[in-house]
Order: C-alpha cells, then sequence, then structure tokens
C-alpha cells in the first residue's frame, strides 16, 4: 500500500492541448480519493499519468516515497480498471484473473488461492468458469475489479467504471466497491464525471474544471463550503441555484438586492462583504434551502417567484420557478404540496446557508471568510 502524490503536475498534447494543469493532490497512504469533473477535464490523462501510461510534460509522481516519472508502468504496482473491462474474451474468469499473475511467476497454488478468496469477496465464485460472453455487465465489471484485487496491488486507479451498468446495478455495485474498499484499505483514486457517485464513494473529493483542480476536500466540506461558484454548481441535485444581483448597504443594514426583492445579510455575511458594496455578485441557494410560501402581499426578506413547471419525481417534486428579473430556479418541495403552474410564491431562503459569489464561472465563494487568498 502506498501513498500518491502528484507535484505540480502537467499535461500538454502535441504542444498546444493542456488537459493536465498544474495539479498538486497528495492521496494519504489507505485514502478512496474520487476525481470529479466534466467530460474532457483531464480526469483519464490523470490516471493514465499515475499508472505510467502516459508522460508528464512537467511535475512530479510520487508512489509511496519513489518518484516514479522515470518508472515503467509494470513496475509501479497500481492496477488500472478501465471503464469498458476489456476482459480476454476467449478466457474465462478464471483465467482472466490468473492472467497477470501467471505473467509474474506467481506460484499455481498461490494463484489459486488469491482468486478463490477474492472470488468469495466479490460473490462470484459460481461464475468463475464462465467467458465474459455469458456474463452481465455488472458481473464482467466484478471479474475486472477482481483481476485487479488478486495482484494485491500497491494502489487502485478506477477510470469510470461503473458507466457501463445500468443505474439500480450502479447503486448496488457503489455499494459494494465502498464496502470492498472499507475491508481492503488499498489507496485507491476513482474517477467519474457523476457527482453523486463522487460524493457517496470518496473519503475526500477533488473537483476539476478544464485541467485545473478546483477543491480537495471531504465531500460535505465541497457541498457545504464550495470554493467557487463552478464547484458550487457542480454538486448536488437539483443544483444550487444562482441569482446575480448586488450588495446594497442602507442604515447600516447589508442587503442583498436581485430586482425589486431585497434580502437582509447576517451580521456575519455584513462583514465579509464589505469589499463588495455596490458591486455585482451572484447569490447561491441550495434547493433545499430553500422554504415556497404561496403569495400574499408583500414579500418580506424573500423573494417572489412564478410557477413555471411542477415536476413530480416520487421522493419530491422539483418546482421550476422564474423571478420577476427573468432568472430561474428549481427547489424541491413535499410530493404532496399544493402548487400550480403561474402560482406566485414567495421563496424564503436560509440566509444562514446561502452562498456569495464573484460573478465569473469560477467566481470566489466571498462568503467562506476563512478562505485563503
Ligand atoms: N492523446 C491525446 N492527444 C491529444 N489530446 C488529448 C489526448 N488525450 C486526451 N486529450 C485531450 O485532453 C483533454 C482531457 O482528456 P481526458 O480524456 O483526460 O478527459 P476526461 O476528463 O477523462 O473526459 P471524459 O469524462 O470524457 O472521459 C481533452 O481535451 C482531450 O481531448
Ligand atoms: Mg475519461
Amino acid at each position: 500500500m502506498a501513498r500518491i502524490l502528484l507535484e505540480n503536475v502537467t499535461k500538454i498534447f502535441d504542444g498546444e492541448v493542456t488537459a493536465v494543469r498544474d495539479f498538486n493532490l497528495e492521496v494519504p497512504d489507505g485514502e478512496f480519493m474520487v476525481i470529479v469533473g466534466p467530460s474532457g477535464c483531464g480526469k483519464t490523462t490523470t490516471l493514465r499519468m499515475i499508472a505510467g501510461l502516459e508522460e508528464t510534460t512537467s511535475g512530479n509522481i510520487y508512489i509511496g516515497d519513489s518518484l516514479v516519472n522515470n518508472v515503467s508502468p509494470k513496475d509501479r504496482d497500481v492496477a488500472m480498471v478501465f471503464q469498458n473491462y476489456a476482459l480476454y474474451p476467449h478466457m474465462n474468469a478464471y483465467h482472466n484473473m490468473a492472467f497477470a499473475l501467471k505473467m509474474r511467476n506467481v506460484p499455481r497454488a498461490e494463484v489459486k488461492k488469491r482468486i478463490k478468496e477474492t472470488a468469495k469477496l466479490l460473490g462470484i465464485e459460481h461464475l468463475l468458469h464462465r467467458k465474459p460472453g455469458a456474463l452481465s455487465g455488472g458481473q464482467r465489471q466484478r471479474v475486472a475489479l477482481g483481476r485487479a484485487i488478486v495482484r494485491r496491488p500497491r494502489a487502485f486507479l478506477f477510470d469510470e467504471p461503473l458507466s457501463n451498468l445500468d443505474a439500480a446495478m450502479r447503486l448496488t455495485t457503489r455499494a459494494e466497491l465502498k464496502n470492498l474498499h472499507h475491508r481492503l484499505k488499498i489507496t485507491t483514486i476513482y474517477v467519474t464525471h457523476d457527482q453523486a457517485e463522487a460524493m457517496c464513494l470518496g473519503d475526500r473529493i477533488c473537483v476539476v474544471r478544464e485541467g485545473e483542480i478546483q477543491q480537495t476536500a471531504d465531500p460535505m466540506e465541497v457541498y457545504e463550503r464550495p470554493a467557487n461558484k463552478f464547484v458550487a454548481g457542480f454538486l448536488g441535485t437539483p443544483p444550487m441555484n444562482f441569482l446575480t444581483g448586488s450588495i446594497k448597504l442602507k442604515n447600516d443594514t447589508a442587503y442583498f438586492k436581485i430586482g425589486n426583492d431585497a434580502i437582509i445579510l447576517s451580521q456575519r455575511f455584513k462583514n465579509v462583504l464589505r469589499d463588495y458594496y455596490d458591486k455585482q455578485l451572484i447569490l447561491g441557494v441550495r434547493p433545499e434551502n430553500i422554504s415556497p410560501q404561496q403569495f400574499s402581499g408583500q414579500s418580506d426578506n424573500a423573494i417572489s417567484a412564478m410557477v413555471n413547471v411542477i415536476k413530480p419525481i416520487g421522493i419530491r417534486t422539483d418546482v421550476y420557478l422564474t423571478h420577476h428579473t427573468e432568472q430561474k430556479l428549481i427547489i424541491g418541495i413535499e410530493p404532496h404540496a399544493r402548487f400550480e403552474v403561474n402560482d406566485k410564491v414567495k421563496l424564503y431562503l436560509d440566509l444562514e446557508k446561502i452562498h456569495i459569489f464573484e460573478p465569473t464561472e469560477t467566481g470566489r465563494n466571498v462568503t467562506l471568510s476563512d478562505q485563503p487568498g
């Protein structure tokens, strides 16, 4: 087992495409780290550099205590599991799992023992004689996992290993993976574009956008204290709502003004936002931190909006609204709450849970007062 350290790692393809820019990431021994970000943000490239399948353009990669920049993939002792499991179609599950061990001259009895243990762990003992063509997607995926586990590598690298599975299978396999990690405690870097999967699996998650790390922290920290607007909007379903407005100071009270609506900010926010009075900013609020009420008379520290679409999804109902400034919002309500299309509603925001961002795509969360920089 081993920690993995990336120091100022950059990858530029063909001298022009910067896939990964100045990554600094430490994954301590035994941690389950999830790298999450939209398609094309550099996740696979990062894993391939750690596995040694891709050279870095600059920067250092350490596995354990050794610098591995010039170590060949087979000597890095990490096991990578890809999205398409790439099992050998002509070999049964047993031989697929045994193959890498045989190549390493592991004695036959030891191979047998490891496969037996691992197959038991993964619940595939009864499938070992089957070839990949006779296995379901989920079963193949487990064989691929098994093949990685029997090697007893120092670390696992997973590249979206669940994306070929159906929704139900994904959920159960996700839980199994987490459980497996709990038992084996092997350092793991897991890549996905699925924020829910990242939140569920990661001891910590590292959010990446266009080749750059945006924030690395434990999932709830990232959810509750997003470093910037991109991170805030990337995690959560439905996503965080963003409303453009500005901070006004009147009679020593700070307000966030969105069109005709003004929300009184707490003393803490007032202090933190001192440098931002009269500037355009973006207020972020998660759907679960908004309470809607039927509109009656004057708005009192709430914002007013019109219901456009009501979408029941079982556990809750999503309501799509438009603020009078034409800005859109989504909130979640009780499945049986009575709202109708074209209703005018008042939205009360949980003012301790709002965030205020600088007005760019990756605008800094200026309400995190203890954030460096
Ligand atoms: N061999 C290559 N040559 C040139 N550009 C590449 C190469 N491999 C990847 N890229 C580019 O590098 C960027 C990052 O690609 P990468 O595959 O790492 O993204 P990803 O985050 O894994 O995306 P996805 O979620 O779609 O798998 C993309 O712009 C991609 O087009
Ligand atoms: Mg990829």
